[in-house]
């Protein structure tokens, strides 16, 4: 525990009183004897806390930041310190492991150092990661429908509004194709781009059409069917069916529907607030009967097929899952007997993934279970209740759209400063004003402090040294102190304080991000993320950190981290040679659409990055830089090109002629504003090209293409063609 050592301190309490006050015979503080307590600057979990910096490893980092619980099976620490990224999950092998560093380093270096020349924030997605997701899903399914002897399949879909990112949809389209695997859709683009997507899957996956609907909505589901995809009109409002029977008959097509229950099946987590019967979507009991007799009536029984339900993202257990698909399931039941032709159990989201690893059932932030646990709760529950009732086993179908989406990302942000480590010295905060002007009870207090650091009273030190900053602050408000002599009395007051130590030692970490574009769950609803460094990890972590955005608003931090962290450990920044990167990792779902344009931030460039030939290879098959300025104005309907030829025709009008002295001509300031709305919003990080020195990796890069070409000024398109395949190859 130290002492009273610290050399500022130590200074500062032995200076003499302010200038015309004697402190009662004494002309000093006490000398540094009494023994502080203080709390360690290193504050981590206590086991690693003990261990020397020399001492420290890579895995004692992957402990400190729990990754093997929320990583596994994706991403672990290898022995550079660095992410490594495992593609395939389970079944990688480790010399097909990615350093998530390196991938960085390709794409944000600039060309003339090989890089794809990409601005940070940087979100990097990993396609074969998305693979194993849906293959681990089918997988456990198959598995308990063996174990269980279930007599029907598994048919799931990947509901849109998680990501619809293009390339994320084709993705999920294509590999799941094997597995008939099929979309959801919860509006009128989504239902359009599952369309499209679909028309390249499998002819029997599902396309479920959720949400309110209107007429339009209606008739794009059912030309869906006129175009040989198999959609379901699933009723999330009674009025719908009205519409349904009406369209239908006008454009002769049979539609097939499905209703949504609401469960009495509550989950009572913040994503559960939808569920129950006092729900916002579905049905009650007496609307599906309702239903039922009209479509009798109608001879349109038949054309009910699918009852869908849905209680929540995130179900915290599997007897709560086991409780709702089993309510379902007995209406499922009652539906046949009542002459539905059903053929389907959609069973909805709810798949939940471990934020922070701890497998528990306490928060939204974890789930106390695995996919093989979730898919054999499911399938013994319908079968149970099939069974009882002397039923066909219905296809089941999941909707999950968390579980699958959210490992296949990770969004990676730079530090590009941190506030200070310690209290200013004594010689810059200038002890040489401290005392002129103080009032008389300003200057009693500074006696008390003395007084009170003498006896060793920390708790009457901390009050003096409140109500003399107060009494200082008053005074300068007043006008009867001036700048100098606040700024001494602050410095003094936080020489005090840290070395009692009660001053806060967690510091800001400065990111060049905005947590409402690219973390807004964590803003809107207190979603927490892994976030830890992606290198570095080889080393301690000897600060203690909280990450503050760019955006001019308080909200604009992240200060709560997994594991009921209120700081995050971090490394220091001085002293290192290029960059610090951090990385916010299961993020793929929900926070891409659902970020905003606060102070006109916008998206991150996109890399999209496959595992290859080759020790550790990958393959950035797809480069595209985030949204630029003009973008971004663009959105709020400013138009750039006429904003441009605004300051443009100013700077003919105002440079160059008047003012022969001038270093830049108009010319030289129409282009810096040009490339200004060419540019990303963020900052331009100064590590780029020295990220080079910290990899220092011994491996090339080739393109199969031509030039590869970052400058491009519209930030929509990509920056490297489709074909072109950018690989790294250790040597
Ligand atoms: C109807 C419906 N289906 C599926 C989902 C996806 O849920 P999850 O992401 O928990 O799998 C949601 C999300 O809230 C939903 O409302």
């Amino acid at each position: 525990m130290p002492a009273l050592a610290c050399v500022d301190v130590t200074t500062a309490l032995l200076l003499p009183p302010p200038p015309g006050y004697a402190l009662a015979g004494e002309t000093t503080f006490p000398p540094p004897s009494l023994t502080f307590t203080t709390t360690s600057v290193t504050a981590i979990n206590s086991n690693e806390d003990e261990v020397s910096d020399a001492n420290w490893s890579p895995s004692l980092s992957a402990k400190l930041f729990k990754v093997d619980g929320w990583g596994f099976p994706y991403f672990g620490v290898n022995t550079a310190g660095d992410i490594s990224v495992r593609p395939h999950g389970s079944a990688t092998m480790s010399h097909q492991e990615i350093d998530l560093l390196k991938v960085v380093k390709k794409a944000s270096d600039p060309k003339c150092c090989g890089g794809l020349g990409l601005q940070l924030p940087l979100l990097v997605r990993f396609p074969d990661v998305l693979k194993d997701r849906l293959e681990s899903l089918n997988a456990a399914f198959d598995g308990a429908i063996q174990l269980h002897g279930y007599e029907n399949h598994y048919q799931g879909v990947y509901p849109v509004k998680c990501n619809q990112d293009r390339f994320v949809v084709e993705d999920i389209v294509e590999f799941g194709s094997q597995f008939r695997f099929g979309l959801e859709a919860g509006s009128k683009p989504e239902l359009l781009l599952a369309m499209s997507c679909l028309c390249k899957g499998n002819s029997e996956a599902f396309l479920i059409c959720n949400g309110f609907k209107d007429s339009e909505y209606i008739s794009l589901a059912l030309i869906a069917r006129k175009l040989a995809l198999n959609s379901v009109i699933v009723l999330e409002q009674e009025e719908e069916l009205d519409m349904v029977v009406e369209i239908s008959n006008k454009l002769c097509i049979r539609p097939v529907i499905g209703v949504r229950a609401k469960l009495r099946t509550k989950h009572s987590g913040h994503f559960g607030s939808t569920s129950g019967d006092k729900g916002k979507f579905g049905l009650t009991t007496i609307q599906i009967l309702r239903v039922v007799k009209k479509l009798e009536q109608l001879d349109m029984l038949d054309c009910l097929q699918l009852l869908h339900f849905h209680i929540g993202s995130q179900i915290p257990t599997t007897e709560l899952l086991a409780d709702g698909v089993g309510e379902a399931a007995q209406i499922y039941c009652e539906l046949l007997r009542l002459g539905a032709q059903m053929r389907v159990l959609d069973i909805g989201g709810g798949l939940g993934i471990d934020y922070d690893g701890s497998k528990s059932s306490d928060s939204d932030l974890s789930v106390a279970y695995g996919l093989e646990e979730y898919a054999a709760a499911v399938v013994h529950a319908v079968k149970y209740v099939c069974d009882r009732r002397n039923v066909k086993h219905p296809v089941i179908c999941s909707e999950s759209g968390r579980a699958i989406v959210s490992h296949h990302s990770v969004l990676i942000f730079e530090a590009i400063g941190a506030s200070s480590k310690s209290a200013s010295s004594l010689s810059s905060i200038g002890l040489q004003y401290f005392g002129e002007g103080l009032s008389e009870e300003a200057l009693a207090d500074y006696q008390n402090i003395s007084a009170a650091t003498r006896r060793g009273d920390h708790e009457a030190c901390l009050l003096y040294t409140d109500q003399f900053k107060k009494r200082c602050v008053d005074q300068f408000k007043q006008g009867t102190l001036g700048i100098e002599q606040l700024a001494a009395v602050d410095g003094l007051c936080d020489l005090i304080t840290e070395t009692i130590g009660v001053k806060d030692q967690v510091r800001k970490y400065h990111m060049n991000l905005s947590v409402f574009t690219s973390i807004p769950d964590f803003w809107s609803i207190d979603q927490l993320f892994p976030i830890i460094p992606i290198h570095r990890l080889d080393e301690k972590p000897t600060a203690r950190g909280i990450l503050s955005d760019l955006t001019c608003d308080s909200d604009g931090k992240i200060d709560k981290f997994i594991g009921g962290e209120s700081s995050l450990p971090l490394h220091e920044l001085e002293g290192h040679g290029g960059g610090y990167y951090l990385g916010m990792f299961l993020g793929g779902a929900y926070e891409e659409a659902l970020g905003g344009l606060h102070n006109l931030f916008g998206g991150p460039s996109v890399v999209r990055v496959l595992q290859s030939d080759g020790p550790h290879g990958f393959a950035v098959t797809r480069a595209v830089a985030g949204p630029s300025c003009a973008d971004v104005l663009r959105v709020m309907q400013h138009e750039p090109q006429l904003m441009f030829e605004t300051l443009k025709h100013r700077a003919l009008e105002f440079c160059g002629q008047h003012d022969d002295d001038s270093v830049v001509d108009a010319a030289g300031l129409a282009n810096c504003l040009a490339r200004s709305f060419d540019n990303m919003p963020y900052l331009v990080s100064s590590s780029a090209c020295s990220l080079n020195a910290v990899t220092n990796n011994d491996g090339f890069y080739y393109c199969s293409g031509d030039d590869f070409s970052a400058d491009s000024a519209s930030a929509a398109t990509s920056v490297a063609g489709e074909d072109e395949h950018w690989s790294y190859c250790c040597a």
